[in-house]
């Protein structure tokens, strides 16, 4: 039994980020207390400054525990850091940083009482999960018009399940998407994707599809394909499709400002931008130089932008990936104008080291200034609302334009589309990608702390570069980082422009990445049942261990390993140089190990402390007790898979069911019982 309530407070903004209308509770603000008082600063001078607080107090246990808050960085536990929802590009995910590109303002406190919260406030706001008194969470929205959303029930499994049912359905992409796909920033023109294909598939690695990012645009202009790289662009996506290659393009937020250019002529006439105060449209500039920002937040902007990927729609292209959405800002027309002023008056023959400093934060504040986020406006249902009130919405709003277009265009098949930026609700209409991590060994594990965060906040079509997006991948790294690929839902190497060539094939162990990627599509039967059964019974595909396992200590305190569905726990290896990990073991499994789908031993292990060896060319899984996992052989391609023998792994001791879901991977009659088949041992 779960219970959810909702506390408005003030006159919240309808993000539609919840499809249940809840009435509201009157009073208080369930497990929290709101504190509003002066506190008393002294500096190094002992001079004394009064700083006003308000905020959402909830005063934690020695033991409680917190998990949640999406995209995010820091562990899967967040005690112990300020986190604060303001989507930002930022490319540095470190742990001293407060902010990603996603606002999931979800989160279940465990211990001493257990709960979910859910602020639904898409303006910026402060989660202080125990930094400034380890013992206290403290909330911090910059206005207070909110709804506050406590879940209550028996585990913290059915409180996010609760919680799933609020927000929506998540998204489910066609089933080619969860094979392995190539990216690069820097890919010019056919010639270079040809070459990529030939690569993967010459050397027998399966490859489903090869991303376009903003060099196969004309100017960097959404919805326009460059002529000269691409001369007959719906014929080379045809000759693609032939090798059982989807393309994916990338699209942009910002509109390139440029006279003749359909798209921003049309949606100047129409109004479809932001405007600024004085009701221009608003000059930023991101890859293509000056851009206007479609409204996204407005009805009638949106279905007029979710209109345009009808362009490539119809030169035969099935999947998007949607970026720079937070929005970003490399600089703004005003700010820049300011900055140089500033600089100028600053400049002279014998700048000082304060100067110097001064004109470095005054270059490099151009970027994302927040005062630029405040001198915009959407129209929300007729009422100009400030950018910065609803900043978190606008990856979710140009996601859903692209979704509610696909619905109308393509109403019977599954499109694919991810973003980068996105509030809770979006998970409706697409995934996301983890941003622009870089080849760290701390970013693979980052990717993993994630994924049931994300999950917990309805993103379950999610994976994170691999291999890094920024600086150079080592063979090693990208190994590891492969063999955790195998089990994400998007599993797509993509790198920067300027960083070292990261396709497989460009290593030495090919052999080894074609096995590896090989098993990705030898488990798909395991992988592609759990995600439809997660998506559909709205629960979670990747559970931390202290969710499985409340009463185990040891589990609760695991950070590193996971349970994928119903029937394995995963634990890749992080560090550079290991012969394998530790593992925990909270009940006796099956350890798997693969080097190919044809090479698999086991072996039975009790519950327990264990250092298991594995090597770069292999994956080792662990089956719980009493369950299947379905396989057949890998092929070079999603389809290729389809027709072949399926075969069952398993550590039952009599007899179990699996439930196997299938579908033709593209119609969307998901709900139809016929999908599943049991499979019993
Ligand atoms: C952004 C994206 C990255 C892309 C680049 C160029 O940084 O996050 O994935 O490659 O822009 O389009």
């Amino acid at each position: 039994m779960s219970r959810i309530q909702r506390f408005s407070i003030g006159n919240p903004i309808n993000t539609e980020a919840v499809v249940q209308n809840l009435p509201k509770e009157k009073g208080d603000f369930g497990y929290f207390t709101r504190i509003q008082d002066v506190e008393l600063k002294s500096d190094e001078n002992s001079q004394e400054t009064m700083i006003q607080k308000d905020y959402l107090l909830y005063r934690m246990d020695e033991k409680d525990r917190i998990y949640g808050l999406g995209e995010n960085v820091r562990g899967i536990n967040k005690r112990g850091w300020i986190y604060e929802s303001n989507c930002t590009d930022d490319p540095y995910h470190m742990e001293t940083k407060h902010s990603l590109y996603g606002a999931h303002n979800f989160f279940v406190v465990s211990g001493k009482e257990t709960f979910g919260a859910f602020l639904d406030y898409p303006g910026k706001l402060v989660l202080d999960m125990g930094y400034e008194r380890m013992d206290e969470i403290r909330i911090t929205p910059e206005d207070w018009n909110l709804d506050l959303y406590i879940i209550e029930a028996d585990s913290i499994l059915e409180i996010v399940k609760a919680f799933r049912q609020l927000i929506g359905r998540s998204y489910i992409p066609p089933k080619w998407a969860f094979g392995f796909g190539q990216s690069r920033w820097g890919y010019q023109n056919e010639g270079d994707i040809r070459a990529v294909v030939k690569g993967y598939r010459d050397n027998g690695i399966p490859l489903d599809s090869v991303y376009l990012d903003i060099d196969y645009m004309e100017g960097f202009k959404d919805f326009t394909v460059n002529e000269e790289r691409f001369p007959d662009f719906p014929k080379f996506v045809e000759e693609m499709k032939q090798e059982h290659i989807h393309l994916v393009p990338i699209i942009d937020a910002g509109v390139k400002i440029e006279e003749g250019y359909e798209v921003y002529e049309e949606g100047v006439k129409q109004g479809h931008f932001c405007k600024d105060q004085a009701g221009k449209e608003f000059v930023g500039a991101v890859w293509p130089g000056k851009v206007h920002f479609p409204d996204v937040l407005d009805k009638k902007a949106r279905k007029w932008f979710g209109g345009k990927y009808k362009v490539l729609m119809d030169q035969g292209i099935e999947g998007f990936w949607n970026d720079m959405n937070e929005p970003a800002i490399f600089y703004s027309q005003k700010n820049l104008e300011k900055v140089m002023k500033e600089i100028k008056s600053i400049k002279n023959d014998n700048m000082d080291m304060w100067d110097v400093f001064a004109f470095k934060d005054l270059v490099n504040g151009l970027a994302n200034n927040p005062e630029d986020y405040k001198s915009f406006y959407h129209n929300m249902d007729g009422t100009r609302i400030c950018h910065d009130k609803v900043h978190n919405l606008y990856g979710f709003g140009m996601t859903r334009a692209a979704g509610e277009a696909f619905e109308e265009l393509e109403p019977e098949k599954r499109i694919l589309i991810f973003s980068r930026s996105s509030y809770i609700g979006m998970h409706r209409y697409g995934g996301i990608w983890m941003g622009d991590n870089q080849s760290w060994w701390q970013h693979l594990l980052l990717n993993l702390k994630m994924l049931p965060s994300l999950n917990m906040c309805g993103f379950l079509y999610t994976g994170a570069d691999l291999g890094g997006f920024g600086g150079d991948v080592t063979e090693d790294l990208l190994l590891r980082w492969t063999a955790l690929g195998i089990f994400t839902p998007l599993m797509r190497n993509h790198s920067a422009l300027g960083t070292r060539e990261q396709e497989c094939y460009q290593f030495t162990r090919i052999e080894t990445f074609r096995r590896l990627i090989g098993i990705r599509y030898g488990l798909m039967p395991y992988l592609y049942s759990e995600y439809m059964k997660a998506a559909l019974r709205d629960e979670m595909l990747f559970v931390p261990l202290a969710f499985a396992y409340p009463d185990d200590e040891h589990a609760k305190a695991v950070e590193d390993q996971l349970l994928l569905g119903e029937s394995i726990m995963i634990a890749p290896v992080y560090t550079q140089n290991a012969l394998g990990r530790y593992v925990y073991l909270p009940e006796p499994m099956k350890l798997v190990r693969l080097k190919s789908m044809d090479q698999i031993e086991t072996e039975v292990l009790g519950q327990g402390h264990y250092y298991i060896e594995i090597a770069l060319d292999e994956v080792v899984f662990f089956i719980r007790p009493e369950k299947i996992v379905p396989y057949t052989q890998p092929g070079q391609y999603m389809g290729d898979c389809q027709e072949k023998e399926l075969k069952l792994l398993d550590f039952v001791s009599k007899t179990a069911e699996y439930e196997l879901y299938q579908d033709d991977g593209y119609g969307k009659d998901y709900g139809n019982s016929s999908h599943i088949t049991k499979v019993c041992v």
